[in-house]
């Protein structure tokens, strides 16, 4: 298993480079599954999560080639015979569940497990599963199964309303949708960059979808889908933490440098907040420049879908705030609970006291380095933003969280002048 130390105080200086979406890239490879043919999808990020469901396709007779240091996949799904996706592979990361609506269009039935929850409670997925039984799935569940066909062997085309507005479930929907006998609408639909950019690539195919970047889709269902080659768009949580990194832990008037990003994709409400704390940000491009202010402003957010502060972010933000002088919160509107950085934080003196849906942040106090516990991929990358301000080393355990999101992160945050490096280590050794 391994951990990653950071010995805090060394300033952020020069460049970092953004990889590719991770939550963008995983419906991308399963839009791959609509198609009989090869498509290539490149900008794919080098991650544990893209493995894991490089195995879930290949379950079903799909064949995935490309290696994931070239970035770059090829999935065909001309073989497809086993539209299937066990619990082996699906607890291990719930994004699998986006297998049910990609067989169920492809094939007309899928037999899928259900996700299990996460680190921080429930992850329930009623919306996917109403969703698709309103495009005439017949859906049940069998010791821990999601058993589902289409009547008549095909989708139909129906009406959708998601409440609350659900990613996971428009893109699930979608996928069913796009090759349905008949029109869909999409009422409420989602609008992260997620959805459109499976819009975009499920257009390049072929599909006919209006209302695009809307919360109406219109979809007129296709008989065949085309095989495509797409790009994946650069990570914005991973854009946004390394932007909260440079405010945190840069040189004041010395910009830091953020290659192959795209700003738009993490909404005006985190750069409206971004900029309130001081911290300076010059778009150039793909290339966003962050200069750290003398000192920050604690700013109080609240989550909320896009283009609504991303839930994702809402970790690193309480260690902004931990660091700005004054008194804060943030609230969390999408999850409840999504708090289980906040002890580890405790345990490094961040002031901070969980409220509800809330957490109070005192800023300003002494952060001090210690051994903390990664619980989630967001919480993992909050307590490596907590050593890099701390004093004195900071030894963060269970990092296998952090790499199911962030591509070599300790690579490229050392090449940026931060001291950090993985060391493998025995969980269970005594400590004698
Ligand atoms: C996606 O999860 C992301 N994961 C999450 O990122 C992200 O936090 C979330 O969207 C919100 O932006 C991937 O894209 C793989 P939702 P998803 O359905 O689709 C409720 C990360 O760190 N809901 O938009 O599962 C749900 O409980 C991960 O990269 C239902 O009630 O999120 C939540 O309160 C963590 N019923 C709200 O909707 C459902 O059927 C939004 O969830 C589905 C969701």
């Amino acid at each position: 298993m391994d951990k990653l130390v950071v010995r805090g105080g060394n300033p952020l200086t020069g460049d970092l480079h953004v990889s590719g979406s991770k939550n963008t890239a995983l419906p991308l490879m399963a839009i791959g599954l609509l198609t009989n043919g090869p498509v290539t999808i490149s900008h794919i990020p080098d991650l544990k999560d893209i493995s894991t469901f490089r195995k879930v396709i290949e379950v079903t007779g799909a064949t995935v080639t490309g290696s994931p240091s070239d970035h770059q996949l090829i999935i065909d799904a001309s073989n497809l015979n086993r539209p299937e996706a066990p619990y082996e592979l699906v607890k291990r990361m719930r994004a699998s569940f986006y297998m049910l609506g990609a067989l169920l269009g492809r094939t007309g039935q899928a037999r899928v497990s259900l996700p299990g929850g996460c680190a921080w409670g429930p992850r329930p997925v009623d919306l996917h599963i109403e969703g698709l039984k309103a495009l005439g799935a017949e859906i049940e569940l069998d010791a821990g199964y999601v058993v589902a066909k289409a009547t008549g062997g095909r989708l139909l085309g129906g009406r959708v309303r998601f409440e609350p507005s659900s990613v996971g479930a428009t893109i699930n929907v979608l996928l069913g949708a796009v090759l349905a006998r008949g029109e869909s609408i999409l009422e409420n639909a989602a609008i992260e960059p997620d959805v459109v950019e499976c819009c975009l690539m499920l257009q390049k195919m072929g599909a006919k979808i209006d209302g695009i970047g809307s919360r109406t889709l219109h979809v007129q269902g296709s008989d065949t889908l085309n095989p495509v080659s797409y790009t994946n768009c650069p990570d914005r949580i991973e854009l946004g933490t390394f932007m909260i990194a440079a405010a945190i832990s840069g040189i004041p008037g010395k910009p830091v440098s953020i290659h192959h990003a795209n700003p738009e994709h993490l909404g005006v409400s985190f750069m409206e907040s971004f900029d309130r704390t001081g911290a300076g940000v010059e778009i150039d491009g793909s290339t966003i420049r962050v200069t750290a202010p003398e000192e920050l402003r604690p700013v109080s957010v609240r989550t909320d879908v896009y283009p609504g502060f991303p839930t994702d972010l809402q970790a690193q933000w309480t260690v902004l705030l931990a660091k700005a002088h004054g008194n804060s919160k943030v609230l969390e509107s999408i999850y409840p609970d999504r708090f289980k950085h906040i002890p580890e934080l405790h345990r490094m003196g961040v002031n901070a006291i969980v409220v509800g849906d809330e957490v109070v942040i005192e800023g300003g106090k002494r952060i001090q380095g210690t051994s903390v516990m990664s619980t989630d991929l967001r919480a993992s990358v909050s307590l490596v933003l907590a050593g890099m301000i701390a004093e004195g080393e900071t030894q963060i355990l269970r990092v296998y969280h952090l790499d199911r999101g962030y591509e070599r992160v300790e690579e490229k945050l050392a090449a940026a002048g931060i001291d950090i490096k993985r060391v493998s280590y025995d969980e269970w050794a005594d400590p004698n």
